[in-house]
């Protein structure tokens, strides 16, 4: 046997019996690589004479193909075992059941739900949104809003006030969502449409009054606006809001010191066993209060009340959440009871919206 073919036979043994890439690597290098047996081979042509250099050039060659070939074969084959070993290590089960993920375990609060549910209604209806501080001045709770120092309405609202500065003025933690109207005047020109829903706070408590809850303030103002247009646009939003084409309302002659002619808002709804429908003039349930805004609240901010007029609103959110969703007790709202959270609360990924349903 010649050198040549003794040399292809060990190498292309050592190939077969490379167990992983780097052996193979290794022959390789020991064959083709540039100081690699075979490669010298070639290399040594050049020193032979003319007559041999062909003969022998081609052998080197067909070997040099041969064990290229081989190489080739064999790291297919190693690589091949080595993805299906990790193919077999790196496994995973996935008949296993989901892990429960926090997403799919919060609940949102049924209070955040209705409030996204009010103001995605009135977004549509071209709202946009404003908001105050929880704590306000006496100014814009009350006196601005047409409610003087010795008015009644201010013992009405079961007011907390904080202690009188120096100068003698208080602050309160504010009572409704209305001073968001007096801001809301005072930093913007007519035309006005905003809602403003958030905190309000009154020292009640008993099974249908928290001291603390919600409300979503309504205020237009405009040039030629009209109770007409109070009463579409609070009827729409029932109509979205309890997803019926027929809601029963009833406009009760009321008395607020910021409007004039004021309303309450009720609306008609009926029991089958403990389900409320809506619609109907079996039952009655107020839900809101409303009216034309005072010419006397629109001078305190200085708009003229001959030019612009508006309506205004405001509704209680905890009010409306209990009807639509069948919650008997306003406490349980704010008693952080996981179990009723889990119960009457709503999945995080159901986000209201108009088109998708409320
Ligand atoms: N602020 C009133 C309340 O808390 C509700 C209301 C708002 C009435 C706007 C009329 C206009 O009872």
């Amino acid at each position: 046997m010649s050198e040549l073919e003794t040399l292809e036979k060990q190498f292309l043994q050592a190939i077969d019996q490379a167990d992983d890439l780097s052996s193979l690597e290794t022959v390789r290098i020991d064959a083709l690589g540039k100081k690699g047996k075979i490669s010298s081979l070639m290399q040594g042509l050049g020193k032979m004479p003319p007559e041999d250099r062909k003969s022998f050039g081609q052998a080197v060659n067909a070997v040099k193909q041969a064990i290229s070939s081989a190489l080739e074969v064999q790291k297919s084959a190693l690589e091949q075992a080595a993805l299906n070993q990790r193919l077999e290590t790196e496994r995973e089960d996935i008949t296993l059941p989901v892990r429960p993920s926090p997403v799919s375990q919060g609940r949102i609060h049924p209070i955040s739900q209705v409030w996204e549910e009010i103001t995605e209604i009135f977004a549509d209806l071209g709202f946009a949104m404003a908001e105050g501080p929880h704590i306000e001045t006496d100014e814009n709770n009350f006196t601005k809003l047409n409610i003087p120092d010795e008015h009644p309405a201010r013992q009405e609202h079961d007011t907390f006030y904080f202690n009188p500065k120096p100068d003698g003025s208080r602050r309160v933690l504010r009572t409704h969502t209305s001073p968001v109207q007096i801001r809301t005047m005072e930093a913007s020109k007519p035309p006005i449409r905003i809602i403003a829903p958030g905190r309000v706070f009154r020292s009640d408590s008993d099974q249908t009054h928290t001291p603390m809850f919600h409300q979503i303030e309504g205020l237009v103002i405009d040039k030629e606006t009209h109770m007409g247009h109070l009463k579409w646009v609070l009827e729409e939003f029932c109509k979205a809001f309890f997803e019926v084409d027929d809601v029963t309302m009833r406009f009760r002659a009321s008395h607020f010191p910021f409007t004039e002619p004021s309303a309450e808002v009720d609306i008609g709804y009926s029991k089958v066993g403990d389900e409320v429908r809506f619609g109907g003039d079996e039952n009655w349930m107020e839900i809101l209060g409303c009216g034309m805004v005072h010419p006397n609240v629109l001078k305190n901010v200085g708009l003229d009340p001959d030019e612009y007029q508006g309506f205004a609103f405001g509704m209680g959110i905890d009010r409306l959440a209990t009807l639509k969703y069948g919650m008997p007790d306003l406490r349980a709202f704010f008693a952080g009871d996981l179990n009723w959270l889990r119960h009457y609360g709503f999945s995080v990924l159901n986000v209201p919206t108009i088109a998708g349903g409320l």
